[in-house]
């Protein structure tokens, strides 16, 4: 793969996008702390919305629950800027995975799955991570962003200090992705699933359809708190619905999972 269908650029992101919004204003730095801090300066100013911050590489990349997330370069480290009605906000989270997972079997024909509540999978193992932010203030959004990080073009054996369970799209197919070809397909497919949530597109059943957390046994940690039980069904603004051993019922809104069964 040549340098050039790899090196980012605003105009190699932009150019003949096929958005009308999203994407169509490129921040880009090769090295940044973090997208999501950009996002929310540029937010916060009134950047148009669809503004997408993107970097080579995050020295500081936040993961959820305070965790670092690692993007060295290679990888996709990104942050959209939204302005959607507060309905949609619990729809975000489900319209960014499958944006990532129609985009990754677009450009490479992997087939990629969604742990609950925002992994993307292949093969069982974790290639993507979504992280949500927004600032809601008497009953409307001022903003929200969408961070996005995909393991890209990325040598697993080269980082040890990725977890074990992680991989990467070169990883699986062998050979190396091109990066803005992935990039360009996930501006589109927010885009679209993005214009497609007042029109009642079901974004909830294309999500649930993609989660292979259901019906299965699952650990699911909140801070302190272990809840374990089989993961029964999802609600629309996105909770996970456990069935407990005593044949009780939780709803929960946020937490880590772990397959039990998982083999
Ligand atoms: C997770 O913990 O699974 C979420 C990871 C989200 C990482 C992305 S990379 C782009 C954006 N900038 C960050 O600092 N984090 C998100």
């Amino acid at each position: 793969m040549g340098v050039t269908e790899n090196s980012l650029s605003p105009t190699s992101i932009t150019d003949n996008l096929e958005t009308h919004f999203v994407g169509q204003r490129v921040i880009y730095y090769p090295s940044l702390t973090s997208t999501m801090e950009v996002a929310r300066r540029e937010a916060q100013r009134g950047a148009a919305e669809g503004t997408v911050i993107i970097a080579d590489e995050q020295t500081v990349g936040r993961g959820r629950v305070r965790r670092i997330w690692l993007s060295p370069r290679g990888n996709i480290a990104l942050s959209i800027i939204l302005y959607p009605s507060i309905v949609y906000l619990p729809s975000l989270i489900m319209l960014a995975s499958l944006a990532v997972v129609y985009s990754i079997e677009s450009v490479t024909g992997l087939k990629a799955q969604l742990k609950w509540p925002n992994d993307v999978l292949i093969s069982g193992r974790k290639v993507c991570g979504i992280l949500i932010e927004s600032d809601v203030r008497g009953g409307r959004v001022d903003y929200a962003i969408i961070g996005i990080g995909i393991n890209v073009n990325l040598r697993l054996a080269d980082f040890p200090e990725f977890s074990p369970v992680a991989t990467s799209l070169s990883g699986e197919l062998g050979r190396e992705v091109p990066l803005i070809e992935v990039i360009r397909r996930l501006l589109v497919e927010v885009e679209r699933l993005y214009l497609a949530l007042p029109s009642g597109e079901s974004i909830y059943q294309q999500w649930r359809d993609r989660l292979i957390t259901l019906g299965r046994k699952v650990e699911v940690r909140w801070g302190k708190t272990i809840y374990t039980g089989v993961a029964e069904s999802v609600a629309g603004d996105g909770s996970l619905l456990l069935r407990r051993s005593d044949g009780s019922l939780t709803k929960i809104v946020a937490g880590d999972v772990t397959l039990r069964d998982y083999k």
